[in-house]
């Protein structure tokens, strides 16, 4: 029996490791699955955990309001030491380029637990860009034995960094695995706001934002540039779940607040968030799940960066990484609202991330690599 421990901190480790956890629990002979939350997030996380019922057993509940990288590393480092003391797992999975995943990683080091990096590989190659996720995620490679590339691309930073070929899996993202089990045609949205909105008659931009590295002038330059839109355009709808971090907030309220036709809301459930980008016209944003999951929907995406791990879709033309200017941002946004002939070369539905099989993929090798199968599964190309 191998004891397996699935370590998350986020909203987004938690969405993505949920079909895994999920596929771990299919082989209860062979394999015992654990799940510890250090909790960097707290309501963001508890939100996954509930829509994909999944109850945690150890809860390090480390979140502290604007808390900083020395808080959330030194946290999760102890944290995770009597974790691994008491439970003694044959293997740790971690997921991403988050600060839990690359402390965890470390953690599973210093206890000499083999570890096993789901999403691994993507790079940008700027130290500080994503930060700290471009380092987080390096290291983690750094410390992991077994490596998850989602696609050829990962795989092929990881061979360039020396990694064996024998311990990397190309899977596909396990992201793509949720969106098809959450997303329906005929979701009906709880949220007032949300119900309200004319899908069909309205063009809604959804937007969201949290990137350290994007906290302060460039947020402010981003919004200035949505307000200008909505100015300009009256059929265009802002859906804006606004991230918990307090900067963040604050900035949009600096800019954002009383703007017309800007819905600024809480995090929305992962349910009703896929959904709404489902009946989007365009995503704006800076994050990293969002840049994967609006190509398979088929909707375009302006990536608020200046760099991006994920260059897949921006090689399928669905994905452009526009920066923070604000004349730039809403020139883009302009030239998507206006050229039809723009709007549909973007909007062309591409999938380079998965086929919705990654997490039976990773149990598959997983299986093998601890003796339980006989051959790794196919890869995913
Ligand atoms: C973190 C990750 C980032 C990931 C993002 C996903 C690090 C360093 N950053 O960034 O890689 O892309 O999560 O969203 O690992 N907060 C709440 N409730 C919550 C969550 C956050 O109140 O449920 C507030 C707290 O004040 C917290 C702050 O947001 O201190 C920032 O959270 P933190 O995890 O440090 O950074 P994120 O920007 O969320
Ligand atoms: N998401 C969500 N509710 C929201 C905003 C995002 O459930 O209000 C989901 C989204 O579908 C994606 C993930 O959260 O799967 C992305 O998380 P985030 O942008 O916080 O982090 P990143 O992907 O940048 O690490």
């Amino acid at each position: 029996m191998l004891k397996v421990l699935v370590v998350l901190g986020t909203r987004p480790e938690a969405i993505k490791m949920a079909p895994l956890v999920k596929e771990l629990e299919k082989y209860p002979r062979q394999i015992r699955c654990k799940v510890a939350v250090t909790a960097q997030h707290r309501e963001m996380l508890d939100q996954v955990l509930n829509l994909f019922n999944i109850v945690p057993d150890y809860d390090l509940n480390i979140m502290r309001h604007g808390q900083d990288l020395f808080t959330i590393t030194g946290r999760v480092l102890a944290g995770m030491r009597e974790i691994l003391e008491t439970d003694r797992p044959g293997l740790v999975l971690v997921h991403g380029d988050t600060t839990t995943t690359f402390v965890a990683a470390l953690a599973a080091f210093y206890m000499q637990i083999p570890v096993g990096h789901v999403e691994a590989g993507l790079r940008t190659g700027h130290k500080y860009s994503p930060f700290p996720e471009e380092l987080n995620r390096h290291l983690t490679g750094v410390l992991a034995d077994r490596h998850f590339a989602p696609t050829g691309t990962a795989l092929d930073n990881l061979l360039k960094e020396g990694v064996p070929r024998e311990n990397i899996l190309v899977t596909g993202n396990t992201v793509i695995d949720a969106l098809q089990a959450t997303v329906k045609t005929d979701f009906v949205f709880a949220d007032p706001v949300l119900r309200r909105i004319d899908y069909d008659r309205r063009r809604v931009l959804l937007v969201t934002t949290h990137r350290r590295e994007n906290l302060g002038a460039p947020l402010r330059s981003v919004y200035l540039a949505f307000k200008e839109i909505v100015q300009a355009y009256d059929d265009v709808e802002i859906v804006f779940p606004v991230h918990k971090n307090p900067e963040v907030r604050r900035r949009v309220e600096e800019v954002l607040a009383g703007a017309p036709r800007v819905h600024l809301l809480e995090p929305l459930d992962y349910e009703p968030f896929v959904n709404v980008m489902q009946r989007s016209y365009l995503v704006l944003t800076d994050s990293g799940g969002l840049q994967e999951e609006a190509p398979a929907l088929g909707k375009p995406v302006l990536v608020l960066r200046d760099t991006t791990e994920r260059p897949e879709a921006v090689a399928a033309g669905t994905v452009l990484v526009v920066g923070t200017a604000t004349e730039t941002v809403a020139s883009e946004i302009r030239r998507l609202l206006d050229d039809a002939g723009h709007y549909r070369r973007m909007a062309g539905a591409v999938n380079p991330y998965g086929d919705g099989r990654a997490a039976k993929r990773i149990a598959g090798a997983i299986l093998y690599w601890f003796g339980f199968a006989d051959r790794l599964p196919e890869e995913y190309r």
